[in-house]
């Protein structure tokens, strides 16, 4: 049974429709992220889930119960903004605190107990007296974390919160919340614009675009089996190419260089070559003048020999091909 179940949510701001009939099912113990562009309504539809904003039409059920209408502070969730929202004049063991505060039913011993148990988990108990102004960025949204878990709410919503960091610190910090959601086994939802991101840390990924879900899957799914173009197209680098009255897909990595010139789908010019290490991106053009790029292990470069302005004959593997009805506009 799905922990939180979003049917048929639509939400208007004026004559801005932020969300369209979306609904969406998420298991208990889940991470997923929702990814698409900007302004396509993932904060819109997090506000939603926490029951900061009212939606006009759907409905929301957590754990089973109607909740539509349940305000904010009684749906049990921690929630991480982008920026950290901490407060400057408080150290971060008073910033941990200071939800705790507000639960009367725990004594003054236990409130303690869970923010040390928060700041540990998140690594900051050395860093508990602190102000936010002597921390990193990366320790603040640690803090902001922290402070999110000290309650041990049922799920956990984070806005974009490592959008602030640079991308050491957010590589480090993506695989450091995984590892104490998955400890916690917490039920978490994460916007995210960067598909990196997602696919790196998501048990499964809601794609958004323009109001909609345009495809709800696991990471593997969504970058293989891409539903829609707008999906192909958003998440990684994908080629497309017409044929038959169709649209057809591939990614560079699974265009074949082919040494036979008697088996081939295309015959392409080669325009540049780009080193980038374990493999070689090769840019083309095919017959139709259309781009076509090409990721090459570098090893089979030197076999290959390949000059700029040379032709090559490329092989797509049937299985490689995500095909759409008609002249999708890309
Ligand atoms: N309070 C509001 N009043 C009016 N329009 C709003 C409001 N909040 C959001 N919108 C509009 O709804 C749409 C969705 O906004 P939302 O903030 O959900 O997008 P987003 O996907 O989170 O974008 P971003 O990646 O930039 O944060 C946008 O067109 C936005 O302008
Ligand atoms: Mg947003």
């Amino acid at each position: 049974m799905a922990f939180l179940d979003i049917k048929n949510i639509t939400k208007r701001f004026d004559k801005q429709t932020a969300l369209n009939n979306v609904s969406v099912s998420i298991r208990k113990g889940e991470f997923v992220c929702i990814l698409g562009p900007s302004g396509c309504g993932k904060t819109t539809l997090l506000r939603i889930i926490a029951g900061l904003e009212p939606a006009n039409n759907g409905r929301v059920f957590i754990d089973g119960k109607e909740a539509t209408f349940l305000p904010a502070a009684k749906r049990n969730f921690g929630i991480v903004f982008q920026s950290y929202a901490l407060f400057p004049n408080m150290t971060v063991m008073e910033n941990i605190l200071f939800g705790l505060q507000q639960r009367k039913e725990f004594s003054k011993d236990q409130r303690l107990d869970k923010a040390f148990n928060a700041l540990r988990l998140v690594d900051l108990f050395e860093h508990r007296n602190k102000y936010p102004r002597e921390l990193s960025g990366g320790m603040q949204q640690r803090t902001a974390l922290a402070r999110a878990i000290a309650l041990s709410p049922a799920f956990l919503l984070l806005d974009e919160p490592l959008s602030a960091l640079d991308a050491k610190v957010r590589q480090k910090l993506r695989r450091e919340i995984r590892a104490i959601q998955q400890s916690l086994g917490i039920t978490t939802i994460m916007v995210t614009h960067d598909q990196e991101e997602a696919l790196t840390m998501a048990d499964r990924i809601i794609v958004m675009n323009n109001a909609v879900v345009e495809q709800i899957g696991t990471p593997r799914e969504i970058y293989d089996h891409p539903a829609t173009p707008f999906v192909a197209s958003f998440i990684g680098t994908m080629n497309f190419y017409r044929s038959g009255g169709e649209t057809c897909a591939i990614r560079p990595e699974n265009v074949e260089i082919t040494g036979r010139q008697d088996v081939y789908d295309f015959k392409a010019r080669v325009r540049t070559l780009e080193f980038k290490g374990p493999m070689t991106r090769v840019y083309g053009t095919l017959p139709d003048t259309s781009e076509i790029c090409m990721d090459i292990p570098s090893e089979r470069m030197a076999e290959l020999s390949l000059n700029e302005n040379g032709f090559v004959f490329l092989r797509m593997p049937p299985d490689s091909i995500t095909k759409y009805a008609g002249a999708a506009a890309i």
